[in-house]
């Protein structure tokens, strides 16, 4: 019986492989109820009904990196290329400070430009202006001696998802020249200099399978990430997966709340593709067991053009009103933004 397994999920927070395989393969919509029930109390038992904020500033779109499945890769010619200058980033988070984000997660492509130099510059910038804040890094693979430079310099978070924990899936989203090894070593490495780490995967992406998904759930039950990455995977109309379906509100929503049980004090975003595919899929993600929104700090001019999937929301909105906008949806579901740097409560 599948309600035993989510019983079983929320008392020991450990499956077997072919369990997990299960949860996903027998779902129905009363497991599902049964399973939000349990994964919001538990969000709600740590977290309360508070939301955590992240002022996201995304810095080039400049990428060396081809993966299949993304709008900035390296051979979409249609992409209109920029960089924020060190300037512009800093002050992304000066107007972000002044709107309540004590958290800025700086994305972007893999861009040479941004050596350890200039993004230690920018990182002890800004923490030097705001030094009650946060700072997340999601730049992609480095090495380890690059890791270790941002981090002294005062990075304390950094996200980089695996992706998809198969290694043969992970060829198929990935051209040969990037590595699943690799990509696991970095979390590795990152856990090891003491950053809080975030892996994730994209829900849908092409080749996926439960059991691939059942991989991935029991690598976030044994890396146990601080922060989990999850949402739809949406094509974009220049990559080779232009014709791939989305991932699917209901299957993001309902693995939302499995890993909310794998790890109750994960941090969990409703991310912005999962509002891409739904008007209310940010709240719906809140109400599955998230407890993070990432609203876009970028400067105006460049959001449509840090666009990974076809018709992302937030890219004509200033960023007082994608915090507003935000505010008010998490109100109109009984919860609440709150001001502060938003750490793991473990
Ligand atoms: N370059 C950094 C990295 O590799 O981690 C950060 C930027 S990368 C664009 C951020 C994330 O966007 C990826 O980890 C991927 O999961 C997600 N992403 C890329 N293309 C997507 C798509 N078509 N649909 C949904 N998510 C996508
Ligand atoms: Fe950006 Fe709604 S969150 S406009």
């Amino acid at each position: 019986m599948i309600q035993e397994l989510i019983h079983k999920l929320a008392q020991s927070h450990s499956l077997s492989l072919e369990e997990y395989e299960r949860l996903i393969t027998e779902r129905d919509e009363e497991s599902a109820r049964l399973l939000k029930r349990l994964a919001v109390q538990e969000r709600v038992r740590i977290y309360g009904h508070d939301v955590y904020v992240r002022g996201l500033i995304e810095i080039s779109n400049i990428c060396k990196n081809d993966c299949y499945y993304c709008g900035i890769r390296c051979s979409n010619t249609n992409c209109e290329r920029y960089r924020l200058t060190p300037e512009q980033i800093i002050s992304c988070a000066d107007e972000g400070y002044d709107l309540g984000f004590r958290t800025f997660v700086l994305q972007g492509g893999e861009d040479s430009y941004f050596t350890d130099e200039i993004l230690g510059r920018i990182i002890r910038e800004i923490k030097q202006n705001h030094s009650d804040c946060a700072i997340t890094l999601s730049l992609g693979e480095r090495t380890r001696e690059s890791y270790a430079y941002l981090r002294e310099a005062g990075a304390d978070r950094y996200l980089l998802r695996h992706e998809t924990a198969d290694k043969t899936h992970y060829s198929q989203l990935h051209p040969s020249s990037m590595s699943f090894e690799n990509r696991m070593k970095c979390l590795q490495i990152l856990r090891e200099l003491g950053y809080q780490v975030g892996a994730g995967f994209m829900v849908g992406s092409p080749f996926q399978t439960s059991k691939t998904l059942a991989e991935d759930l029991k690598f976030i039950e044994t890396f146990k990430p601080e922060m989990c990455g999850i949402g739809p995977f949406i094509p974009h109309k220049d990559t080779p997966f232009r014709d791939c379906g989305s991932g699917t509100l209901e299957l993001t929503c309902y693995l939302l709340s499995v890993i909310r049980l794998i790890y109750p004090p994960v941090l969990l975003p409703a991310t912005t593709a999962l509002g891409t595919i739904h008007p209310t899929g940010r709240e719906l993600g809140i109400l599955s067991g998230a407890n993070v929104v990432m609203p876009n700090l970028s400067p105006v001019n460049v959001r449509k053009k840090y666009e990974l999937y076809d018709n992302k929301i937030c890219t004509g909105e200033e960023s007082a009103q994608c915090r507003g906008c935000l505010e008010r949806r998490m109100n109109s579901i009984g919860y609440k933004i709150v001001t502060s740097r938003g750490d793991i409560i473990k």
